[in-house]
């Protein structure tokens, strides 16, 4: 479980890494690896779209109220907000699209397949929740927003 802080992840980075978590005890129903990997995906992503000296912070809220739901159950809210290269708003739902990729490909600085995205949207829709991405644009960072069930 992530824990209330902030540290620097990893010396070549530069970025710094923090969470907020509200302080309860959250039970989620979930396949552990698959979710593990969402969530690290969504690291990765920020982290790789960051310069030094950026900050990526992960949070969780719970109960989360803030969206019209099932009646009577409870969502947890998970976000992960860069400081990095943002996201324009034409690309801010094909982002999650298979191989999709804002770079031009003739000229990218960055790793990767466009797959990451791909598949965290399918692991989070398997667990019945949903996710999107807000940005306000290139350059002003980017929130990656999943709501799940939670009790
Ligand atoms: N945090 C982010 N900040 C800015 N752009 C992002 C961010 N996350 C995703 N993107 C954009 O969405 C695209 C798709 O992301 P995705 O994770 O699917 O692929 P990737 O990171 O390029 O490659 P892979 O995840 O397969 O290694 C990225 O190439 C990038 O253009
Ligand atoms: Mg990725």
């Amino acid at each position: 479980m992530l824990r209330q802080g902030s540290v620097e992840y990893g010396f070549q980075t530069g970025v710094t890494l923090e969470s907020a978590v509200t302080p309860v005890d959250l039970v989620m129903n979930v396949d552990k690896p698959r979710m593990e990997q969402a969530v690290l995906n969504l690291l990765n992503n920020s982290i790789k779209f960051s310069c030094r000296g950026g900050s990526v912070k992960v949070s969780i809220t719970y109960p989360y109220t803030g969206a019209a739901g099932i009646p009577g159950s409870a969502y947890a809210l998970m976000a992960v907000t860069d400081t990095g290269e943002g996201v324009a708003s034409e690309d801010i739902m094909k982002i999650f699209g298979r191989f999709f990729q804002a770079e031009e490909h003739t000229t990218r600085k960055y790793q990767g397949m466009g797959l990451g995205l791909f598949i965290t949207k399918k692991i989070i829709e398997g667990h019945g929740g949903i996710i999107w991405a807000e940005s306000k644009g290139r350059g002003l960072g980017t929130t990656i927003n999943a709501l799940l069930l939670a009790s």
